[in-house]
């Protein structure tokens, strides 16, 4: 494996010998780079440390990431969307402003960074501020001891975001520092422990941090029922928060004095750089600027980039010329005028949030209804990167059809003052600008200089409204901006204005509807009228884009109805003689969901007594690679360097679901420069597919494809930008085909399934159903879920030159499967292709089959050309080949008795399997298996089918059915509960396993601990006294409900078959006395390599720090099976542990002979005497059996048991929800790694919090994938976390097979994430119960905003226009 040493740096970039706007001719840009590896400040002037780059012909294309990335070979800033979405590209950019002489630190996302727009800046990489080479940053050091890595793929960039926000403020809030972290996403911790790295520093820790009273929010507990923990529980640091380096901001380094001066003395000029299709332009006057306009009218203003740079990237929006304006004063104005504030258009919004709040402080409230409105949008606009990069003026005029702040500048009256050479204009920001109006818009050669916003007067109010689908860092699905102006104290509209972003293509100003309600008095008649006004002006088609269209009309309504009581309180309380009150429990409508500061505690096991102080296991050592992550040090697939020449590989997918190619023209394609070689279906004749179940998988579909996403063939070029440049001419004609399948019920219509059913069934069902009390029916659906792996498919292939070797370096979890695919396609022995993998950035079960197809393509590539290939996916392509979690469609069939018994129960489970097999039917089987989760039925019958549709093959996902099958299960209890009248979780307790009993397919199974975790967490969670809180709670408010839920889990382990859960390791001990640990298992996150060095250490009886892991290889080990199924550390630990004890058990004599010596001592007598210091060890896998024939067998070695339990709030009127609490309880056995197996917990459960909440796939009728990206697709972010997290493990328990009796843990705990969908499931239902709304509830599953919000039916959602189904074509449909 080839690296690349990775120096600290501190980069200033320097752009000279610019060329003028009159002859933009090709000019260079000089780019110094210092490297600073010391931990002081940088002496001015001091070239000791800095090495110079030259960079000749700035490519203004070029964006920060890919130049770091590639030119400068700065790995440690990574790409995971390249679309300002998930902030794994953070950094930190300083700017010098000469007048202010102020330095302005600030985050962005390097992906949407022009290098062209940083002149005079300094960068700031997660290299720049500490390396493991020099000394560790406290930011790098704590996060990692923390425990807030796991795979460490978001590591860097939420140490930049941490580390920017202390530059500015070096004592934060809690709240900053959550704030920072809302653009960054994280697919493996679930956020605690970053958020316990942010905790260490803010001065007060974990709570509010106001005492109030004396009495602070900790003391509070919820819902006034003591919190977990008060009283005698403690709750122990996984960390040693003493040992920690202290932040000292005067060691930080400095901003460099080069740019200082340049920016003080050097004389400013236009720079132009021109690249081989693009000119960028950065004119330094606003003269200039306006010069540069009127030569290029249609070059657009880019100030932050992330609206033209996304167009340009996923929108193929190409601009021949940018102008973008470098430090122009009059664009960064700040005026207080007469009647308003003036603000520059140049402003970033980050700025504008300062000068808002500052001036809300100086001003009396009366002027400032508009300011504190922007205010609360500005703070969950976007993330904290965005904000900072984004400008007020690229915000107005990009007029996105969702902007949050174009609604309230144009309710609040404002105006765009535009310069020209022609002179000056004001024009209004009305609905005219807004529609892009030719004579209201901004000429071609005009600028916004600036924006006045009015001052609100004495009866004036105004207010902002938005739901989105997370609450932070989401753009808004309805936004609405409202004010209204009345006459002196009587109560009578004079002026109305309402506008709405995200229901039209730009934002809505409902003006009609607002003229007709001026005169009228502020009631609930006018209330009424104007409802059906604006539901009639602001009309949505039933198929408009982006769906969602009932949602969206109940929300104009809903939102009104919000400004509605708002106003009338604030009337109340200037006149409360005039106006009445609202109701109290209509009160709720206005505040905010509930919102208390993080906080958790956690109950770990403690060690034995007579385990030896240096025994680590049974410690919560920190992740090995923790401290290379948050350096950035940590090296991933992509971050290897290139391998000269190397080529590039980007893959052609089909657009359509079901055709025949008819013709494919790669002509234009294979015409341009740099590309190679395209590789078709032709090409692989005879090795085109691959057995990885049953039946053969595809490679390439160049005659027929059958789901939009499909492998049509690989371009091969020179470099990365060429070969996706050439893959967009590649021309393809196809020829629709019957049918299209792209739902399960449409596969169910058409008999379309995979081969086989699984079916399980006990008891006599028929028969039970004969004497139950009641039998209920019904089915509930359950989404599918992607993967979101921060580190998107990555794979190098390098042929060795020699005797046909290759390797391939590859972010997989199955290299032995990728090793027989590659060798297969290139009809070679598995013995000339050795598959290694350092580690892997998040995988949870989709870097399998698909991976290993694309490898082999690759491969098939390199081979051909005797050149390494690289692979790397966009997140784009990654979501819309890869697919995810099969969404299911469950029916059941439940018969009971009164008091909640059920005694059969009949259940359907359809999977939507995609067009190729993958693992669908492996994972169908596990649902099946795991169909009864907690509960004893005495009478089961459960069958499973996959359905063969039209889409990409969906493949395993953390959990592998059990998600969905429990989910089922769990809907029909919630449902049997209803009819019986009983509370679900005493219909629950009654049907739960008892001490020993047996499951449907007969294995012996002990309960005691499912018990026990039930009740415990019934008891931690305070249940019963918080269910009557809850209740109270709902009884006193209306439009805001709370809702409780405590669901059980038994999560089988195991992979039903002996073969598969063989492992191998293999251990070296060298002369110094070191040890080398190589096995099968994957590091994806999971921390498997610290646990496998924790095993060696006890076994040997060695330091951990003797021990070394350097990574997986098929050279070393041979033939592991996947990494997966909960069971990595469990079987590679019991081969380390092999393996370690054949070598004591060789080197025994040598150490009672001098037991006294060193392993040095004991290695170099062994040597001498001959023996191997090198052993194998080895696993042949748990007993397991499973005949499907009889229904019978044992395929589960052991159950991991647990309990989960949550409280939300929703809001009736918009469908949001807040997580509260969550007390979770697992009996984890013994645990190796109490911080790891922690995180494997809360990681798992954040994760499946996620799938039943939130994360939404969205597909077109034609089968196209619209959800491609963290932007259109959400999965938790750090607001998601509960504000009160509990997890507590039972006491070790004797699992006498296992790795010391430890429990896997990686998949059970996304089950426990369905507590918080039925959580929100009983807040809905207390509402609709509240409405007299009476009949059964079924919510499918993600219980997503525009699900809460529609089930709570009321007389918004009966006032809105509803379309028959089958009269129009929706925009998306439910796979
Ligand atoms: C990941 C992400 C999340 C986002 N989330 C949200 C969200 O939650 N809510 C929301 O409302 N928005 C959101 N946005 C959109 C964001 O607010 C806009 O992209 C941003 O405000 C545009 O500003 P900019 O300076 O980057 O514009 P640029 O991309 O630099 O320019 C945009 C346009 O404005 C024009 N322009 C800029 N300045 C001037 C000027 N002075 N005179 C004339 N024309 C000018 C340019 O010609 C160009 O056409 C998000 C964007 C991203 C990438
Ligand atoms: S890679 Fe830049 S934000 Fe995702
Ligand atoms: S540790 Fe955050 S994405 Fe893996």
């Amino acid at each position: 494996m080839l690296f690349f040493p990775i120096q600290a740096t501190h980069i200033l970039f320097l752009h000279e010998n610019g060329a003028s706007v009159d002859s933009p001719s090709p000019s260079y840009a000089i780019i110094k780079i210092s490297f600073s590896c010391k931990w002081h400040k940088l002496k001015p002037k001091s070239d000791s440390n800095k090495i110079q780059v030259i960079e000749k012909n700035v490519d203004p294309e070029t964006m920060l990431l890919p130049y770091l990335r590639k030119k400068l070979r700065l790995t440690g800033t990574k790409y995971g969307c390249g679309g300002g979405g998930c902030g794994a590209c953070t950094v930190m950019i300083s700017r010098y402003n000469p007048i202010t002489k102020k330095i302005r630190h600030y985050p962005a996302n390097a992906c949407l960074t022009p290098i062209c727009s940083l002149h005079g800046a300094a960068v700031t990489t997660v290299e720049g501020i500490g390396s493991t080479k020099a000394r560790i940053h406290p930011v790098q050091e704590r996060i990692a001891k923390c425990h807030g890595t796991q795979c460490g793929f978001c590591t860097p960039g939420m140490v930049m975001s941490i580390y920017t926000l202390l530059r500015n403020h070096p004592e934060p809030t809690l709240d900053q520092l959550t704030d920072a972290l809302a653009g960054n996403l994280c697919r493996c911790t679930g956020y605690r422990p970053i958020i316990d790295t942010c905790k260490t520093f803010c001065k007060t820790s974990g709570c509010c941090q106001s005492k109030e009273n004396g009495v602070c929010c900790l003391d509070q507990g919820v819902n006034g029922v003591p919190g977990f923990g008060e009283g005698n529980e403690t709750s122990p640091n996984l960390f040693p928060e003493e040992e920690f380096l202290p932040l000292d901001p005067t060691q930080e380094l400095i901003f460099p004095p080069e740019l200082m001066i340049m920016a003080e003395k050097q004389p400013q000029r236009t720079r132009v750089f021109s690249g081989d299709r693009m000119t960028w332009i950065s004119p330094v006057t606003l003269k200039e600027l306006l010069e540069a306009k009127v030569k290029y009218p249609q070059a657009p203003v880019v100030m932050g980039n992330t609206s033209v740079g996304p167009d340009m990237k996923f929108k193929g929006v190409f601009h021949p010329v940018i102008i973008s304006p470098d430090r122009i004063e009059e664009l960064s104005v700040v005026n207080y005028a007469d009647n308003g504030l003036t603000l520059g258009a140049g402003l970033s919004l980050a700025q504008l949030k300062d000068i808002l709040a500052e001036v809300i402080q100086k001003l009396p409230e009366e002027k400032t209804q508009t300011y504190h409105a922007l205010l609360k949008h500005l703070g969950t606009l976007a993330g904290s990167q965005i904000r900072n990069m984004a400008s007020l003026g690229g915000h107005i005029v990009s007029r996105h059809l969702d902007s949050d702040l174009n609604p309230l500048l144009a309710v609040g009256n404002c105006t765009l003052n535009l310069l020209s050479k022609e002179g000056e204009r004001q024009i209004p920001l009305n609905e005219q600008f807004l529609k892009k109006c030719p004579r209201a818009d901004l000429k071609p050669e005009e600028i916004l200089v600036s924006v006045n916003i009015p001052y609100s007067r004495k009866w004036e109010f105004v207010s902002a409204f938005r739901q989105a689908q997370r609450q932070q860092n989401a753009l808004a699905i309805v936004n609405s901006g409202m004010r209204v102006f009345f006459g002196e104290g009587d109560g009578v509209i004079r002026e109305l204005s309402i506008a709405y972003g995200g229901v039209g293509p730009t934002t809505v100003c409902a003006k009609n509807s607002c003229q007709k309600l001026i005169g009228r008095p502020w009631n609930e008649e006018m209330l009424d009228a104007a409802c059906r006004l604006l539901l009639d002006e602001v009309s949505l088609p039933a198929g408009a884009p982006g769906g969602q269209v009932e949602f969206k009309r109940t929300l104009i309504v809903s939102f009104l109805f919000k400004f509605y009581l708002k106003v009338s309180q604030t009337l109340k309380t200037m006149d409360p003689v005039h106006y009445p009150g609202l109701a109290d429990k209509y009160e709720s409508a206005l505040e905010d969901l509930h919102s208390r500061h993080d906080w958790g505690t956690f109950r770990l096991q403690n060690v034995g007594p007579k385990q030896l102080p240096q025994d680590p296991i049974g410690h919560p050592i920190m992740h090995l690679s923790g401290i290379n992550h948050a350096t950035g040090e940590a090296i991933y697939c992509d971050d290897m360097p290139a391998v000269d020449p190397e080529l590039f590989l980007a893959f052609v997918t089909s657009s359509r679901a079901h055709a025949k190619i008819v013709s494919l023209d790669l002509s234009e394609a294979l015409s341009l420069p740099g590309v190679v070689d395209i590789v078709t279906e032709e090409h692989l004749r005879g090795v085109n597919s691959f057995c990885f179940v049953t039946e053969p998988e595809k490679l390439l579909g160049t005659e027929e494809v059958s789901c939009v996403g499909q492998l049509v063939c690989a371009v091969i070029a020179d470099s990365e930008v060429q070969a996706k440049r050439a893959a967009k001419r590649v021309k393809i004609v196809y020829q629709d085909l019957e049918p299209l399948i792209l739902t399960i019920e449409e596969a169910i219509q058409h008999n379309s399934f995979f081969e086989g059913e699984w079916k399980l069934e006990c008891g006599n069902v028929d028969e039970a159903f004969k004497v139950v009390d009641q039998i209920l029916e019904g089915e509930v659906h359950v989404g599918g879920q992607e993967h979101f792996y921060m580190e998107t498919q990555s794979m190098l292939v390098v042929p060795k030159g020699e005797d046909q070797e290759i390797d391939v370096y590859v972010s997989t979890q199955f290299p032995k499967y990728v090793q027989l695919i590659v060798a297969s396609t290139l009809k070679l022995p598995a013995n000339k292709v050795m598959c290694h993998v350092k580690r892997l950035g998040g995988a949870f079960g989709g870097k399998s089959v698909k991976t290993g197809i694309m490898a082999a393509i690759t491969a098939f590539a390199a081979n051909k050309h005797g050149r390494a290939v690289r692979c790397i996916l966009e997140r784009g392509e990654d979501m819309l080949i890869t697919a995810g979690r099969h969404p299911y469609l469950g029916k059941y069939k439940a018969g009971f008795m009164k008091d909640g018994r059920i005694l059969a129960l009949d259940v359907e489970h359809y999977s939507n399997g995609g067009t190729s097999l993958d693992e669908s039917l492996l994972v169908m089987e596990q649902g099946v298996l795991k169909v009864e989760n907690a509960y004893k039925f005495p009478n089961l019958r459960c069958r499973a089918r996959a359905c063969r549709t039209n889409l990409p093959s969906n493949t395993a996902l953390r959990g592998f059915g059990f998600p969905q099958a429990g989910l089922i299960t769990e809907s029909c209890i919630t449902e049997v509960a209803a009819r019986c009248g009983l509370s679900p979780e005493k219909v629950r307790t009654i049907n739960m396993y008892s001490e020993i009993d047996q499951t449907p397919y007969k294995q012996e199974i002990n309960a005691k601990n499912l018990i026990q975790c039930w009740k415990e967490c019934m008891a931690k969670s305070s249940y019963s006294l918080r269910k009557v809180a809850v209740e109270k709670f709902n009884s006193e408010n209306y439009w805001k409900k709370k809702g409780l839920a405590i669901i059980p889990l038994k999560f089988p382990v195991g992979f039903g078959s002996v073969a598969l859960g063989q492992a191998a390791a293999l251990v070296h001990i060298y002369l110094d006395g070191s040890v080398l640990v190589t096995h099968g298992g994957i590091e994806m996150g999971q921390g498997v390599h610290t646990k496998m060095i924790q095993v060696a250490s006890r076994e040997l009886r060695m330091p951990m720090s003797s021990v070394h892991l350097r990574g997986t290889s098929t050279e070393t080990v041979p033939n592991a099976y996947t990494s997966g199924a909960s069971l990595v550390a469990d079987l590679n630990g019991l081969a380390v542990k092999d393996a370690c004890q054949t070598l004591l058990k060789r080197l025994e004599p040598i150490i009672s002979k001098n037991p006294r010596g060193t392993w040095k001592d004991w290695a170099q007598a062994a040597f001498d005497e001959s023996i191997s210091l090198s052993a194998t060890g080895y696993f042949r896998g748990y007993e397991a059996n499973m005949n499907w024939e009889t229904g019978e067998g044992h395929p589960f070695e052991y159950f991991v048991f647990g309990a989960a339990c949550s409280e939300v709030e929703i809001d009736c009127l918009t469908g949001a929800h807040k997580n509260i609490r969550t007390d979770i309880v697992m009996d984890i056995g013994y645990s190796i790694n109490p911080a790891l197996d922690r995180g494997q917990v809360e990681g798992a459960f954040i994760q499946g919090m996620g799938l039943y909440t939130i994360e939404e796939l969205k597909y077109s009728p034609q089968g196209v994938l619209y959800t491609r990206g963290p932007n259109q697709y959400k999965i938790p972010a750090i607001c998601d976390v509960p504000t009160e997290l509990h997890i507590s493990f039972l006491p070790p328990s004797q699992n006498s097979n296992t790795l010391y009796s430890s429990k896997g843990l990686g998949e059970s705990g996304v089950f426990l994430g369905c507590s918080v969908f039925f959580a929100i499931h009983d807040a809905v239902n207390a509402a609709r119960q509240e409405r007299g709304l009476c009949g059964p509830l079924k919510l499918n599953s993600p219980l997503t905003p525009e699900k809460i919000r529609m089930a709570c039916e009321d007389k918004f959602t009966e006032m809105i226009p509803r379309d028959e189904p089958g009269s129009y074509v929706p925009w998306n449909i439910l796979i």
